[in-house]
């Protein structure tokens, strides 16, 4: 074996050994990173996929936000398509074909089978409370959000709750939950 190989094999071991690292330090987190903001195509994948599939916009986006299916992971989504009669006080129940669809659709691009970073921490760990799962129940989402004080959500008409992501995301339809895009009406932009 030549010198140059072997140089060659352990610097290509070292740039292997580095980019794994790179990921792993994202897996946990939120592609909210320094390095993330970075790179525009790095940045992309900060953001939520966006909702794809028609009949699910027109289904579940009627009462509140049509929530990415990269917000839970695919167990809650079952969950969640498993109780549709009493859904958080409403009866959402569906033709079992398009219900069949729909978790077809959520599952298969829900938090934990896709790889970008946002999604990744909204599945990192178990949710907690009661009835169906609620984004706003994954410890992630709480994190973001502990700070955000009650008279801007429940006491503020224009937001109402957590759920209605849309009404201080701005870009929630295009999944861009980023800080920068964030303007709680009445508010404005948030400083913690
Ligand atoms: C008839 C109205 C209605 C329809 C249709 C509906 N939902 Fe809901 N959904 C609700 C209500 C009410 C809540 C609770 C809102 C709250 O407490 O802030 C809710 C909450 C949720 C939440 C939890 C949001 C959170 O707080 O984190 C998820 C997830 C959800 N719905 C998914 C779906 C899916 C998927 C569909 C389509 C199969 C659907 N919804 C259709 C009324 C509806
Ligand atoms: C009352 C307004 C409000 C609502 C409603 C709301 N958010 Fe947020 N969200 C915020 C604020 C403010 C921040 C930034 C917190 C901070 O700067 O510490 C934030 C941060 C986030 C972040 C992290 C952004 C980052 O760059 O780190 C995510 C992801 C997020 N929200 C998702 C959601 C989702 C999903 C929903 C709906 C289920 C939602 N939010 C509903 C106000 C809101």
């Amino acid at each position: 074996m030549s010198k140059a190989f072997i140089a060659a094999a352990g610097a290509a071991l070292i740039a292997l050994g580095a980019s794994g690292l790179a990921w792993s330090e994202h897996d946990d987190d939120d592609g909210d990173r320094k390095g993330h903001r970075e790179g525009k195509g790095l940045m992309a994948r900060g953001d939520l996929a966006r909702v794809t599939n028609a009949h699910y916009r027109a289904e579940c986006g009627g009462c509140h936000f049509a929530y990415q299916p990269g917000l839970l992971p695919a167990a809650s989504w079952a969950q969640v398509m498993g109780t549709l009669d009493n859904h958080f006080g409403d009866d959402a129940t569906l033709d079992p074909a398009v219900t069949a669809e729909l978790l077809t659709y959520l599952e298969g691009n829900a938090a934990d089978r896709n790889d970008r970073v946002r999604s990744r921490a909204f599945a990192a760990r178990p949710i907690q409370g009661e009835g169906p799962p609620r984004i706003t129940q994954t410890a992630y989402f709480q994190r973001k959000h502990d700070e955000v004080p009650v008279r801007y959500v429940k006491n503020n008409p224009k937001v109402g709750s957590f759920g209605n992501c849309q009404a201080c995301h701005r870009g929630a339809d295009t999944g861009d939950f980023s800080e920068d895009q964030v303007n709680i009406p009445g508010v404005g932009r948030f400083e913690d």
